[in-house]
Formats: C-alpha cells, sequence, structure tokens
C-alpha cells in the first residue's frame, strides 16, 4: 500500500474516501425512511469489501439525514462503527428554516455543531474534525479555545480543514494545540487549477482558474494529506456527447484509455489525479455501489507520463506552455 500523509495519523487509511454528500435520500424535507437505511448499509459494505475505511461526512448534508442514516447502520451492527475512520465537517450553517446560508466559525457554533453529529452519528468522538469552509468572521482565538477545549475532552482526534488555503492553514495552526493532518479541496481532471497554478508561473493566461498559489506545496511539505472532493468531475468525463468541446474530447480520451486499461472511465478520471506526488485522497461522491467498485479500480491503474499529460492537454484545450 502507498504511504499517504494521513499514515502519520491512521496507518490503515485508505486511499479512497467515501463521500456521503447525497445519503439519507437526498436533500429535501423527507424524514428518513427504511430504504434509505438499508441503502447506506449496502454502500458502506461494498466500502468494506473494497477495503475502503475513511468516511466522509459533515453535519450539512442533507440537512443532517446522512450522518443520522449513518448513525442508524452503525447502531445495528456495533462493531462496524470501529472498521471505519469517520471524519466529519462543521462551519456551514445550512438548514431549510435558515434565511440565509451562512458559514459559521465561531466556538458556541463549532461546540453545537461537533456535539450535533456525535448524536446523530451515535458516537462518542469523530476521528478527525474538518473546518468545512473559511468564515470571513472568524475570531482565530475564540475558536482555538474551543477546539483545543473539545480536543481536551476527546470529541474528535485530528483536525482538518477544507477549501481553505496556505496562508488561513498557518493562521489557524499557529493558535491551536494539535497539527492540522488534511485540507479538503475541489481536485480532478474537470478542476485542474491546482495543475495550472504550478505551470502558469508569470503568464496570466490560465492563472485566474483560483486555486490559491502554493498550497499544494505547503500541505506537501508540512505533510498534510490533501483530499480531493469532486474528483470524478460529477461524472462529467463520462459523457462524450457533451456540448463543451473540451470536455467532450476528454471525454473521448477517457474511454479509449478505459479500453485499453479495461476498467470504468472513473478509474481514469481518478488514476490522472492520483498519479501527482501529493498522494492525493479522492473522495467518491455516489449513492449507487457500482460507481465504488469502477472507481476502486483506480487503485490498479497507472498511466504514463505521455497519458497524463495527454489528458491534461485535451482538458486546457491545448498543449502545456
Ligand atoms: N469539502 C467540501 O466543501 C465538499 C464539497 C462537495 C463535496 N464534498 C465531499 O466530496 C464527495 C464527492 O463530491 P461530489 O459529489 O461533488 O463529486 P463526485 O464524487 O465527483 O461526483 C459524485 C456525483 O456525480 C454523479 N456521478 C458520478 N459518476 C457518474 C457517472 N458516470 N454518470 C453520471 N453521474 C455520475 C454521482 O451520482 P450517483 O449518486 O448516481 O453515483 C454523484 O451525484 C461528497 O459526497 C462529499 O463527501 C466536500
Amino acid at each position: 500500500m502507498q504511504t499517504l500523509p494521513l499514515h502519520q495519523y491512521f496507518p490503515d487509511a485508505s486511499r479512497l474516501v467515501f463521500g456521503t454528500m447525497n445519503l439519507g435520500g437526498g436533500w429535501n424535507t423527507q424524514p428518513l425512511c427504511k430504504a434509505d437505511i438499508s441503502q447506506t448499509q449496502a454502500l458502506l459494505e461494498t466500502c468494506l469489501e473494497l477495503g475502503i475505511n475513511v468516511i466522509d461526512l459533515a453535519d450539512i448534508y442533507t440537512y443532517g439525514k446522512s450522518e443520522t442514516a449513518i448513525g442508524k447502520v452503525f447502531a445495528a451492527k456495533k462493531s462496524l462503527r470501529q472498521q471505519f475512520i469517520l471524519q466529519s465537517k462543521v462551519g456551514i450553517r445550512l438548514t431549510p428554516d435558515v434565511p440565509i446560508n451562512h458559514y459559521d466559525l465561531s466556538g458556541k457554533w463549532v461546540t453545537e455543531a461537533i456535539y450535533g453529529s456525535l448524536k446523530r452519528l451515535g458516537v462518542d468522538s469523530l476521528d478527525v474534525l474538518f473546518l468545512h469552509r473559511p468564515d470571513p468572521l472568524m475570531q482565530v482565538e475564540n475558536l482555538a479555545q474551543v477546539l483545543n477545549n473539545l480536543h481536551t475532552q476527546d470529541t474528535f482526534d485530528c483536525l482538518a480543514v477544507s477549501n481553505m488555503h496556505a496562508g488561513q492553514m498557518a493562521y489557524i495552526q499557529s493558535h491551536v494545540d494539535m497539527p492540522i493532518v488534511c485540507n479538503q479541496l475541489e481536485l480532478s481532471l474537470g478542476h485542474t487549477g491546482f495543475v495550472e497554478e504550478g505551470i502558469t508561473t508569470n503568464m496570466t493566461d490560465n492563472a485566474a482558474l483560483g486555486f490559491p498559489r502554493g498550497t499544494l506545496e505547503y500541505c506537501m511539505q508540512q505533510g498534510i494529506q490533501l483530499q480531493a472532493w469532486g474528483a470524478i468531475a460529477q461524472g462529467r468525463f463520462a459523457n462524450t456527447e457533451a456540448e463543451d468541446i473540451n470536455i467532450k474530447n476528454t471525454a473521448l480520451l477517457v474511454k479509449k484509455l478505459a479500453e485499453e486499461y479495461d476498467c470504468s472511465t472513473s478509474a481514469i478520471v481518478l488514476s490522472w489525479l492520483m498519479m501527482h506526488p501529493a498522494n492525493i485522497q479522492p473522495v467518491i461522491g455516489t449513492t449507487v455501489s457500482h460507481r465504488i467498485v469502477e472507481a476502486n479500480q483506480a487503485n490498479q491503474i497507472s498511466l504514463t507520463r505521455l497519458q497524463w499529460y495527454e489528458l491534461l492537454q485535451a482538458r486546457r484545450g491545448q498543449g502545456v506552455p
């Protein structure tokens, strides 16, 4: 098994992470039903069969139903909890009855949110607590004090962040008593800012793709795990009829490579991401077991350097500078 930065803390963590954003019957106010729980159970069983043992959650996913569904599955089979590394996120306030979706990294809300997650999941602690998004109104001393207390009380083992740049990570790190172990960002063949940022230094074209300069290198240098949300690019490269010519050409190349390697198109899209030396962990957000199986094939694929660049060229619609 390839060594990941996260293995410092969780030596057995799998390369792929199972994302739960759409579990629990979806983003609606319908109550959780038996079928939602059976679906969750089947997906977790597929993960275990494939050796995928990291579950990515958030307090807001399907307005809490995703965590509740996982909690019900754990309650029915007590031994299951210990077989997974559980990560969840707090810091976004999003419920059907809140007038404006907003961020909240106040100590008060973070405390309330983490205890809410623990209750829904029916567990004593999270393995990794993520700060979901940077909150411009964050008072770092207040947040740090609360995180230090919650950590001492064993409500979570490790701290992580999401959608943050290196400066934000360093700022929080300088105030908390525990290491930031992971940063989860959108990274994929569909969202290539993390690559463009590195190859367009001192150039104006492609420089505005939004990926914060130096964040990749900061994480790699500090031994911080990078996780990729949107890693399969929401399935967009499975569509060879796409209107966008660059997506269509990339999808056609992905299909050709999938035939060559005798694997799924998702596996090719993921293997492109996984070839990066940062040892990125892709988070797979699906509600159907067969897509987990297809994604897992990426562990067996090693693209050539030329194929990696061919995919990048197809995606950007031109060769590298
Ligand atoms: N930290 C953050 O801010 C953040 C933000 C977003 C997501 N996340 C995490 O990352 C996970 C994955 O994110 P994501 O859902 O944006 O990205 P993703 O894994 O790239 O895409 C998953 C979505 O694409 C669909 N899909 C996948 N392959 C497909 C195909 N071949 N054809 C048609 N549809 C296909 C899935 O539908 P099916 O269910 O039908 O497979 C699902 O709706 C989430 O579950 C969550 O855990 C984190």
